[in-house]
């Protein structure tokens, strides 16, 4: 694990873009792992300035996110489909046919999920998965007491997931969804490289357990510790609890 410690989220955002445009660089056909939420708002931004003012070119990536609210149509101003083109997709050259993001509207789950993994393998595997986490330690949508082997898979947001994202939703809990399609611990394992992020106090005990806690699925991020090439950037407030 190499911890990258900053003093602000915009200079870890900024080392974790380089990290990503190095990748596209070497591999003009790299396949992305995305991540929703606050935490990547900073690296997408940069990664955006660096297609238009220094010609980072999208056009042979390939990319699959994390996960999906089940139940929330594609155009939902909360859906991550939405988030995703809002916040990144959109102002880059990537081809359409290339995104992948879980399909919270399917009548068939388990077949989606299915048939996410198989793609994902065809697309030859994720080189770079970036990850936020949860202030319960889930990455993806993988709560405490998910298993280490897992797959894309239906899941059910713990409460504090549901609070902590009721953020987006006006403050209001009943309006979040409660289950979503997200890839699992171990789809997420085969990734080559795992790229974490993670600001502010609130993470500051998740990313403890993360770090220097025992691999244990009560906190399903510190299994990352068992990866050969995982990076972590956090900044002071997020790191306040290491020791
Ligand atoms: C989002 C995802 C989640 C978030 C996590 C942190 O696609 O998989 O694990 O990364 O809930 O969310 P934020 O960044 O909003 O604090």
């Amino acid at each position: 694990m190499e911890v990258i410690i900053t003093k602000d989220c915009m200079t870890a955002s900024t080392a974790a873009a380089k990290t990503i445009s190095k990748l596209i660089r070497d591999k003009p056909n790299a396949v992305l792992g995305l991540a929703t939420g606050s935490t990547p708002l900073p690296l997408y931004s940069e990664l955006i300035r660096m297609h238009r003012e220094e010609g980072l070119d999208f056009s042979g990536v390939t990319t699959f996110n994390l996960d999906e609210y089940i139940g929330l149509a594609r155009d939902h101003p909360q859906s991550y489909n939405y988030f995703m083109w809002e916040n990144l997709l959109k102002h880059i050259n990537i081809r359409t046919e290339n995104v992948h993001i879980p399909d919270g509207t399917t009548d068939d789950v388990p077949g989606f999920c299915k048939r996410y993994e198989e793609e994902i393998l065809l697309a030859g595997g994720i080189d770079l998965q970036i990850l936020g986490i949860g202030s319960d330690g889930h990455i993806g949508f993988n709560e405490p007491g998910s298993s280490f082997a897992s797959r894309t898979r239906i899941k059910t947001l713990t409460e504090q997931t549901v609070a902590d994202n009721a953020r987006f939703f006006d403050g209001d809990e009943q309006d979040v969804p409660r289950h979503c399609i997200t890839m699992g611990i171990g789809t997420i394992m085969d990734a080559r490289m795992n790229l974490l992020l993670a600001f502010g106090k609130n993470k500051s005990k998740a990313i403890s357990a993360t770090i220097e806690g025992p691999v244990s699925a009560m906190t399903p991020a510190s299994i990352l510790q068992h990866h050969r090439t995982v990076r972590i950037f956090i900044d002071e407030a997020a790191a306040s609890e290491l020791k």
